[in-house]
C-alpha cells in the first residue's frame, strides 16, 4: 500500500510559513503584489486565476487582476505588460496560458521582465535554471521537489523517469532533479518501449496529459509515483495521467488527483512572488 502524498496539507504547511514572510516584508514597508492577466473566457483558466488570487489573499499578497477580452491583440497585451513592467508597485506578473490563438504567446512571455517573471517562463530565467543560478523556480516542478522533501524522499542517486517534455513541466523538472543529484531520463511520445524504461524508475513523474496513461505494468515495485495530469476520464470525472487504482498497490508513495501536485503549483507561485519582492527591495532571502 502506498503512502498518499497530500498536496493540500503540504500547501497549507508552506503557505503558513509564507504568510509570516509577507508580514515581515510589510513591516519593512514592502507590500508584495502580483499582477495576474487573463485573456478571454476559458473556464479552466478562470478557475486557475481565481485559485491564484485566493492563495494571494490567504497570505497577504495583493493580487491585481487584468481581465482582457478574447479579441485582444498581441500589441494590446504587450502594452499592458509594458505598463506593469514599469510599475514599481508590481513585483510579479503572470499571464495565464493558453491565450487566444491570434496572440503570439512566446512574444508575450518574452516581454515580461525577467525580474518579474514569477512563472519562470522567460528564456533568461529558463537559462538561469539550467545553470543553477535563478531566483525563480518553475512552479509545478518545484512544487514536486517540495512534496518529496516534505515526505523525506531523498532523490540523490535515484533514477527519476519523467514522461513528458513540455517547457512547463518535463524539461524544468529534469533540471531540478539533476540539480538534486538524481539520474534523469526524459521520455516522450516517440520513446520506444516506454514501459521498459518507466519500470526502472525509483521516482516516476507523469506529465503526459492523457487520462490514466500510466498503468501498473509500467511501474516498478516500490516506486514513488507523481501525477501531474489534470484530465477527464470516460465519465467526465477529473483524473490524472496515472491509473490510480491500478498503480497504487505497487507504489511506495503516490500523489492523488485532485489534491496532489495541483495545490503545490500555486504555492510555488506565491514563493516566487515573495522572492521577487525581496530581490526588488534588496532584502536578504
Ligand atoms: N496555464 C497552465 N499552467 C500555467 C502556469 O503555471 N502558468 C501560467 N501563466 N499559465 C498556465
Amino acid at each position: 500500500m502506498a503512502k498518499i502524498i497530500d498536496g493540500k496539507k503540504i500547501r497549507d504547511y508552506n503557505l503558513e510559513i509564507m504568510k509570516n514572510e509577507v508580514s515581515a516584508l510589510k513591516e519593512k514597508g514592502v507590500d508584495t503584489c502580483l499582477a495576474v492577466i487573463i485573456v478571454g473566457d476559458d473556464p479552466a483558466s478562470r478557475v486557475y486565476v481565481n485559485n491564484k488570487k485566493a492563495a494571494c489573499e490567504k497570505i497577504g499578497i495583493i493580487s491585481r487582476e487584468y481581465a482582457l477580452p478574447a479579441e485582444t491583440t498581441t500589441g494590446q497585451l504587450l502594452e499592458l505588460i509594458s505598463q506593469l513592467n514599469a510599475d514599481s508597485s508590481v513585483n510579479g506578473i503572470l499571464c495565464q496560458m493558453p491565450v487566444p490563438k491570434q496572440i503570439d504567446s512566446q512574444l508575450v512571455l518574452d516581454s515580461i521582465l525577467p525580474e518579474k517573471d514569477v512563472d519562470c517562463f522567460h528564456p533568461v530565467n529558463v537559462g538561469k535554471l539550467s545553470i543553477g543560478s535563478g531566483v525563480f523556480m518553475p512552479c509545478t516542478p518545484m512544487g514536486i521537489m517540495k512534496m518529496l522533501e516534505y515526505e523525506g524522499v531523498d532523490v540523490a542517486g535515484k533514477h527519476c523517469v519523467i514522461i513528458g517534455r513540455s517547457n512547463i513541466v518535463g524539461k524544468p523538472m529534469a533540471m531540478l532533479m539533476l540539480a538534486a543529484n538524481a539520474t534523469v531520463t526524459v521520455c516522450h511520445s516517440k520513446t520506444k518501449d516506454l514501459a521498459a524504461i518507466t519500470k526502472q524508475a525509483d521516482i516516476l513523474i507523469a506529465a503526459v496529459g492523457k487520462p490514466k496513461f500510466v498503468t501498473a505494468d509500467m511501474v516498478g515495485d516500490g516506486a514513488v509515483v507523481i501525477d501531474v495530469g489534470m484530465d477527464r476520464d470516460e465519465n467526465g470525472k477529473l483524473c490524472g495521467d496515472v491509473d490510480y487504482g491500478d498503480v497504487e498497490p505497487k507504489a511506495s508513495y503516490i500523489t492523488p488527483v485532485p489534491g496532489g501536485v495541483g495545490p503545490m503549483t500555486i504555492t510555488m507561485l506565491m514563493r516566487n512572488t515573495i522572492a521577487a519582492a525581496k530581490e526588488q527591495n534588496n532584502i536578504e532571502k
